[in-house]
């Protein structure tokens, strides 16, 4: 019950149904009762009515009555529903007489006008009169059967009621689901956005009384969009700003290792020249993740992988001839992906960095396609420790960098990745290259595949 009391403050449609459905049965009880109160009294009116018209009848046509001892069953007549009509004084003499056809034992005191007399048990309706002959009659009829009568009269205009309730029910917890779908629609809608997706919500199929609260959503949609905005730009022009002094101070350090120096201080600017570069690398990371972020890559084209993989092992081949790691592109199969050709560079140059740079000396680093399920997969797998299952989200976490990692880096190599590929639509999956020793990572980005006629 508490339940229920919960679920009603907290759901308008419920309240709403429940309000209306008990508006509309109070208004059709209510109607209900007049229907029938008005059609029993114009029931008994009618019945009254034709008393009146035979007491007329009799003494327009100045009829005599005689009452026969023998009674022949008349057709049409129901013994329950029959008119009596006799002279007011008869009754006397008939008084104990069963006899259906006798006249009723009325008392001769009764003054003109209605009145109900009991007969026997039986109460009876009766109409007296004085003729202009000045004749007395009573015209009765039993009131069980007038009420009978009138009763079902009354109940038969019910009916309508009784089809219209369930009816008018349906139609409003129908026309109730119908109001409140358009609000289902929305919030599956908006639960299917990724986080970048802040675009606003389109209001315009929207009920008048919805629409309020989703411009007030899409105003802070677009603060919300504004102000990640203002952060991107803060971190790239930070990134920007960076980037000349630490050109200068490598330049600098460069031309410092060409003077004459003690051991000593050359193993020192050595380590000085160690981090600069670091910081080099790191400025030029947040660079590429604020542009990666602010979705401003140059035009989207069909773009092969395998020519993207050649690129990227231009760049990375004598970093990975330094560790003395076998890096190749496997197999022939190549793939096109709809995507900006500079994003596919940097999410390749990403994995196959870290590829190359977590996986121990002598090792070994494949690239390859694969184009499975409509999909085309960039497929990246080395040799080195792996990433266990549990770390496998968080990697993604700018500056998240797994324990035990001697290798310089910044931790947001993967957090690029993963931007551009939600910007694409692209899944990204992690295994093991070895599943059963657990060790190797295999990344493999899934785009959707544009153009099925070049599978060969
Ligand atoms: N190929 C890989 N093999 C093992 N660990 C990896 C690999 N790639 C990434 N990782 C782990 O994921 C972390 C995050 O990677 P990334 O975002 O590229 O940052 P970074 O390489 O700068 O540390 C790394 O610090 C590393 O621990
Ligand atoms: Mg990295």
């Amino acid at each position: 019950m508490d339940g229920f009391k919960k679920r009603l403050s907290e759901s308008v449609q419920l309240r709403l149904s429940i309000v209306l459905s008990t508006a509309i049965l109070i208004v059709a009880l209510l109607a209900a009762v007049f229907a029938f109160v008005t059609a029993f009294d114009e029931a008994r009116e009618m019945q009254d009515n034709t008393l009146r018209q035979v007491a007329a009848l009799f003494e327009r046509q100045q009829m005599t009555l005689s009452y026969s001892e023998h009674e022949q069953p008349i057709e049409g007549d129901n013994e329950e529903s029959r008119v009596v009509i006799q002279y007011l004084a008869d009754g006397a003499r008939a008084a104990g007489d069963d006899d259906n056809s006798s006249p009723l034992p009325l008392p001769t005191t009764l003054a003109d006008g209605w009145s109900t007399q009991t007969v026997g048990d039986e109460p009876f309706r009766v109409l007296v009169k004085t003729t202009a002959q000045g004749q007395r009659i009573a015209v009765a009829q039993e009131m069980g059967a007038r009420d009978k009568e009138a009763r079902e009269s009354a109940a038969r205009s019910l009916l309508p009621f009784l089809f219209l309730f369930p009816v008018l029910l349906l139609v409003l917890a129908n026309l109730v689901r119908t109001l409140f779908r358009p609000i289902e629609v929305l919030a599956a809608e908006i639960d299917q956005r990724g986080e970048q997706e802040l675009h606003p919500i389109d209001e315009g199929h929207l009920p008048t009384e919805v629409r309020p609260f989703v411009l007030a959503i899409n105003r802070l949609l677009a603060r919300v969009t504004r102000s990640m905005d203002v952060q991107r730009r803060f971190v790239a022009d930070a990134a920007h700003e960076l980037r000349s002094p630490m050109t200068a101070l490598s330049l600098q350090a460069e031309r410092l290792a060409t003077v004459e120096m003690s051991s000593q201080a050359q193993e020192r600017l050595m380590l000085l020249r160690r981090g600069i570069e670091r910081s080099k690398k790191l400025i030029d990371q947040l660079l590429s993740l604020a542009s990666a972020q602010s979705g401003a890559g140059a035009g989207v084209a069909m773009v092969s992988v395998h020519a993207v993989y050649r690129q990227v092992l231009e760049d990375l081949l004598p970093l990975a001839e330094e560790k003395a790691i076998d890096i190749g592109v496997e197999g022939g199969q190549d793939g096109l992906v709809r995507i900006s050709e500079v994003d596919l560079l940097v999410v390749v140059k990403n994995l196959v960095d870290n590829a190359i740079r977590y996986t121990p000396p002598g090792g070994q680093v494949d690239l390859s396609v694969s184009l499975e399920h409509g999909e085309v997969g960039v497929k990246v797998c080395d040799t080195g420790p792996g990433i266990a299952p549990e770390e496998r989200d968080r990697v993604f976490d700018p500056f998240y960098r797994c324990l035990g990692s001697e290798e310089l880096g910044s931790g947001l190599g993967l957090s690029i990745v993963k931007v551009i590929a939600e910007r694409y639509g692209a899944q990204i999956r992690f295994a093991y290259t070895d599943e059963q020793a657990r060790s190797g990572l295999c990344v493999l980005v899934l785009f959707a595949r544009v153009d099925p006629g070049r599978e060969d």
